[in-house]
């Protein structure tokens, strides 16, 4: 089980050019149902990767309240439960081989040594790696960089994964690969996703609920459910149609919520 509650009232930045504070959210409030797939859209710089951090706990200097399984996440930013992050950017330790980087990951959530190998074996492979785990960051392209991070999050096994663009980065066939491997594995294992976006067809493809958000000040201005039938086919006119509705409300706005 693992639900997510966000309630955040404002979320302000202040820095040498905004030394009042730069309102960066504005009540935002959402819920992530337990094994729900829930992709956040929105322009650049409205909010996304900021509300992935607060409730990843990497950065608690907000107003409002967030909660993990009903309970609020601890002054420190632990969880009650495991959370894989894909960040926008690989952030691989660059000393360390890809393999060691998963290794220090595994090691850190306290996962049994004699399970390491084969648990980063696996992901690897399964994101087309096998044979370069004991390269380091800098000898892999930043496509390749990213796959490692998307391994990574998920050898973890989190109940919880939240990832920020994790493929705009990548070219449009390997990223159609990761997103049937990310479907794939959120069939079989069911984990709870919040996914970001700014893709509207990517996000129409993948979600079980888009939510869209403003420019900044971030704000939700429109939820849409994705009805659509899975496994959902890239060429089906249904979805591109369902995607160009998000792109409309993405770039003329909506009711709001
Ligand atoms: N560390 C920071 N210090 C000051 N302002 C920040 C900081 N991080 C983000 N901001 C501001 O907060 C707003 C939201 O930034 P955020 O990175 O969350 O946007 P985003 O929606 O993820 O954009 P993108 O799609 O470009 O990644 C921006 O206006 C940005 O200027
Ligand atoms: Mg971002």
């Amino acid at each position: 089980m693992a639900t997510i509650t966000i309630d955040i009232i404002s979320k302000l930045f202040r820095s040498r050019a905004y030394p009042e504070g730069l309102l960066s959210l504005d009540n935002i409030r959402f819920g992530v149902a337990d094994r729900e797939f829930v992709c956040l859209v929105g322009p650049s710089g409205c909010g996304k990767s900021t509300v992935l951090n607060l409730i990843g706990g990497l950065d608690r200097n907000y107003t409002g309240r967030i909660e993990i399984d009903s309970r609020p996440l601890s002054h420190d930013g632990s969880h009650p439960v495991r959370v894989g992050y894909v960040f926008q950017e690989p952030r691989l330790l660059p000393w360390l081989t890809v393999r060691k980087n998963i290794y220090f990951a595994l090691e850190s959530i306290g996962v049994p040594h004699s399970e390491w190998r084969q648990r980063t074996e696996t992901w690897l492979e399964k994101v087309g790696l096998a044979g370069f785990g004991d390269s380091h960051p800098h000898e892999l392209s930043g496509g390749m960089q990213q796959r490692s991070a998307i391994a990574r999050a998920f050898a973890v096994d989190p109940e919880i994964l939240l990832m920020d663009e994790p493929f705009s980065g990548l070219d449009e066939l390997t990223a159609r690969s990761m997103r049937q491997q990310i479907l794939e594995l959120w069939d079989t294992t069911r984990k709870t996703v919040l996914f970001v976006t700014h893709n509207s067809f990517e996000a129409s493809y993948l979600a079980d609920r888009i939510l869209v958000m403003s420019p900044r000040p971030g704000r939700l201005r429109q939820e849409m459910k994705v009805e659509l039938p899975r496994p959902r086919n890239y060429e089906s006119s249904q979805l591109f149609e369902f995607s160009v509705q998000v792109t409309r409300l993405l770039t003329h706005g909506g009711n709001g919520m």
